[in-house]
């Protein structure tokens, strides 16, 4: 089965059984399909190659051996219902790393290589089909396939502006299979090819059209890479570490001396802010003497944490936040926590429900105002957080 690209949203859905399948190539062991039973990655099977985003179902432990590298391929994401044990030492670290390198460095003062505003709807889960939609004026809509045929040369031009658009390398027409709702935004769109987006080629006007939502658009891409714009540029970096456990879920996951690299990259469908290279929902893992380098979206991102998070001793270096905190509940503790380089927040807070006054644990110690989000450091391209043993109430 081909998870490539899946949603948060997608992978919660999934009831399929878990099939486990280790085939060897080209000396690394690759991993593409989720597991059903426990699983150790040692030493000796190393490089590994994930090239399908994987669920590590609950009750199931993946384990890592010290000195393991893991390599992903673009857009692909680790999700973790069960537990992750990845346990390196000073001199074996673990590395979880993009298959390629990317071409497109992580800090380069342009604005982000993705933007919201487009999406495939449709089951891009598995096959990467589904309705073109445009969101205009707070919604999404739809395109009109007249002047989008099958044969013509414009047909080709139009869709790779789309590809474009969508992070795909390439894209092709296929049947429409209807469902679309909500505004026909774009009619008779003719492009040259060279266009960033859908809206600078020719069209009959926004909301100008004689068309029905059985005329829509509808594509198959392949080639996800979430760089949208250059065509000859592929981002290539994988999407991260999702670490989602309540407390029917026995045992916490557990990383440490482990490097992350090339992480961030936001799934299809999903925003911006929620790429992180580790992200947590529920249960805090242990995290500690880890270093993530070159992230394009979030260091850390607790989304929503039930109970103490803490991070020790450890470096991060990310365009977006290094470590974002958005949880109704749980709180933070950092010790030995160096963060540079962001783009955005070194440490990102914004508490969504006013409860009691919240703490913060930075140098200097703060204390948040009940019901206002504290955004640290955000100007600043480099904080560091000293250390504190006391802060993690
Ligand atoms: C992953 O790689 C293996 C071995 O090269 C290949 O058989 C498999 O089709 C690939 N899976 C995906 C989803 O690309
Ligand atoms: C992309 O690569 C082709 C072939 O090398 C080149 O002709 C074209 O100018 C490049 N386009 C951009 C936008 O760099
Ligand atoms: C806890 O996690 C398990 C496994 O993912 C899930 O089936 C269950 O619904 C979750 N319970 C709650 C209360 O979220
Ligand atoms: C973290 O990783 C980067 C990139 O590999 C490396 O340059 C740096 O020395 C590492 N830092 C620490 C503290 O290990
Ligand atoms: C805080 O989070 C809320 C809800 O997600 C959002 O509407 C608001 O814009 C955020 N505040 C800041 C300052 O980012
Ligand atoms: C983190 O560091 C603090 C201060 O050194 C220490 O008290 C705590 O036990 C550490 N926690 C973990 C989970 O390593």
């Amino acid at each position: 089965m081909d998870l490539a690209g899946v949603g948060v949203q997608s992978l919660l859905s999934f009831t399929l059984i878990f099939t486990i399948c280790l085939s060897f190539s080209n000396a690394d062991t690759v991993i593409d399909t989720s597991l059903s039973a426990d699983l150790t990655l040692r030493r000796s099977d190393q490089p590994f190659y994930v090239n399908s985003s994987i669920i590590v179902p609950p009750g199931i432990t993946l384990t890592v051996e010290p000195g393991v590298t893991v390599t992903f391929d673009p857009g692909v994401t680790l999700s973790v219902r069960g537990r992750l044990v990845a346990r390196g030492q000073s001199g074996q670290r673990i590395r979880f790393t993009a298959a390629d390198t990317p071409n497109i460095p992580a800090h380069r003062d342009s604005t982000p290589i993705w933007f919201d505003g487009v999406r495939l709807a449709g089951d891009f889960t598995s096959s990467h089909v589904g309705r073109l939609e445009l969101l205009f004026g707070g919604s999404y809509g739809t395109v009109c396939q007249d002047g989008w045929p099958w044969y013509w040369y414009r047909s080709y031009y139009n869709t790779r502006v789309a590809a474009r658009m969508l992070g795909y390398k390439t894209c092709t027409r296929v049947n429409n299979r209807g469902g679309g709702t909500g505004n026909i935004l774009l009619n008779n769109v003719r492009c040259n090819g060279h266009e960033d987006s859908l809206w600078d080629c020719r069209h009959d006007g926004v909301r100008v059209h004689n068309c029905l939502h059985s005329q829509d658009v509808w594509l198959q891409c392949s080639g996800y890479t979430g760089y949208r714009g250059n065509p000859n540029e592929t981002a290539k970096y994988w999407s991260g570490i999702e670490l989602v456990t309540n407390t029917s879920v026995p045992g916490v996951s557990d990383l440490q001396y482990v490097d992350i690299e090339f992480a961030g990259l936001p799934n299809i469908g999903t925003h911006s802010n929620d790429a992180a290279a580790i992200s947590v929902t529920g249960i805090p893992p242990v995290l500690d003497n880890l270093n993530i380098t070159n992230v394009i979206g979030n260091g850390v991102l607790l989304r929503d944490i039930a109970g103490h998070a803490i991070i020790n001793n450890s470096y991060f270096d990310s365009l977006s936040n290094g470590v974002s905190f958005r949880s109704f509940g749980g709180d933070l503790a950092m010790n030995n926590v160096q963060i540079s380089n962001v783009n955005k927040a070194g440490v990102y807070y914004n508490r969504t429900l006013p409860l009691p006054s919240y703490k913060m644990c930075l140098t200097p110690e703060t204390t948040v105002p009940d019901g206002e989000p504290l955004i640290v450091s955000f100007d600043s391209t480099d904080l560091h957080l000293g250390l504190q043993t006391s802060c993690s109430q």
